[in-house]
């Protein structure tokens, strides 16, 4: 919490100062969410998917190409831009298509936008982001239409998937788990989409929640990505700390450094995230059922 807590002191500087300088302290209020709203898109991982960093796109404006079984999929520009982002939607139409992949005429989004682990984010988060997002620079420019093949372009399709295997519905606390192991649980699942990757896929890409977190052979790029339940043979068997300094600075016990694309979840997303919240995620991890898998 050490950033966000700075901007709230911040914030609260700036309502003693206004009041004096007759400024609305409503200003303040708004700062404080978009500064909210920053950390919970940094914690959400979303400028990783809508960024092309290896074309130098500008931040938020639309991804590089996302290859599937499916088809390329590409991020669409969410920067407030009226005509080529998202800048004339609602906080209703954000909410929407973040909990129910829904767009603001209705069409169903595929999942290669995970709205599937977004749906468990409360709607006070959700508008949080809204405010930052439409706080950033808004950029002009269209998105590159996705390059997939029939039937699969059909969005229409997309209902008969989500009835088979899209869970809507915010985030539940377990009861049995403490309140660090909760908050663990809601970063990793309704923000780091951390089991997008982790957890594997059935023929049609939907997730095998009873192998949550257990790892694939085929991960988003065709490569292995590893097994994170507390399994002894097959899982992740590192300490609390030892988590926590991977998530943050990409090193491993054994010296040995992240790659690919977990490196990039570590530059853009963990690795911003407070100690705070990253031992909250590595007691989380800690917490799973142990799923035995090797591949
Ligand atoms: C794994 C990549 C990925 C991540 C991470 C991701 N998105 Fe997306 N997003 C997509 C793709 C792909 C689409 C397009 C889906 C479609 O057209 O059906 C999309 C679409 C959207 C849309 C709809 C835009 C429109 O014009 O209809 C919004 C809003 C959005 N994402 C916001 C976010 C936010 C906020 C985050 C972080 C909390 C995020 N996305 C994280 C891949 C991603
Ligand atoms: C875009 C896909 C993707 C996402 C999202 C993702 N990971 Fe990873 N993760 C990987 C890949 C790939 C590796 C293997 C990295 C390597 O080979 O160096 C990995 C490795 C790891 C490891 C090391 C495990 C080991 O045994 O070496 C941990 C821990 C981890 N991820 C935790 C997380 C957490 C926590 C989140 C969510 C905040 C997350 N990951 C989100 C792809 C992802």
């Amino acid at each position: 919490m050490r950033n966000f807590l700075s901007v709230l002191t911040a914030a609260g500087l700036l309502v003693l100062g206004s009041a004096a300088a007759g400024f609305s302290p409503v200003i303040a209020a708004e700062t404080s969410l978009v500064e909210k709203g920053r950390y919970l898109v940094t914690a959400g991982g979303c400028v990783s998917c809508h960024t092309d960093y290896k074309k130098k796109g500008k931040p938020y404006a639309g991804g590089a190409p996302i290859p599937t079984p499916f088809g390329t999929f590409y991020p669409p520009n969410i920067t407030p831009d009226k005509t080529h982002g998202i800048g004339a939607w609602s906080d209703a139409d954000f909410v929407r298509a973040m909990r129910e992949g829904k767009r603001p005429d209705g069409a169903h989004y595929f999942p290669a936008f995970p709205y599937t682990s977004y749906t468990k984010a409360t709607e006070e988060d959700l508008k949080a982001m809204k405010a930052y997002l439409f706080s950033i620079a808004a950029v002009s420019e269209p998105s590159t239409p996705h390059d997939i093949s029939f039937p699969f372009s059909w969005r229409f399709l997309q209902t008969g998937w989500k009835l088979l295997f899209f869970r809507e519905g915010v985030f539940e606390a377990d009861p049995a788990q403490s309140a660090e192991v909760n908050r663990g649980a809601y970063l990793a699942n309704a923000l780091g989409h951390c089991g997008e990757c982790h957890t594997p896929r059935n023929m049609l890409g939907g997730l095998d929640y009873d192998q949550w977190m257990a790892g694939t052979p085929v991960g988003p790029e065709g490569e292995a990505i590893p097994n994170l339940t507390p399994d002894t043979k097959t899982g992740l068997t590192w300490s609390v700390p030892e988590i926590v300094e991977y998530l943050k600075s990409g090193q491993t016990p054994d010296f040995d450094y992240a790659g690919s694309l977990m490196a990039e979840v570590i530059e853009h997303n963990t690795g911003k995230l407070t100690d705070e919240d990253l031992t909250a995620i590595a007691r989380y991890l800690k917490s799973l059922k142990p799923v035995a898998h090797a591949f």
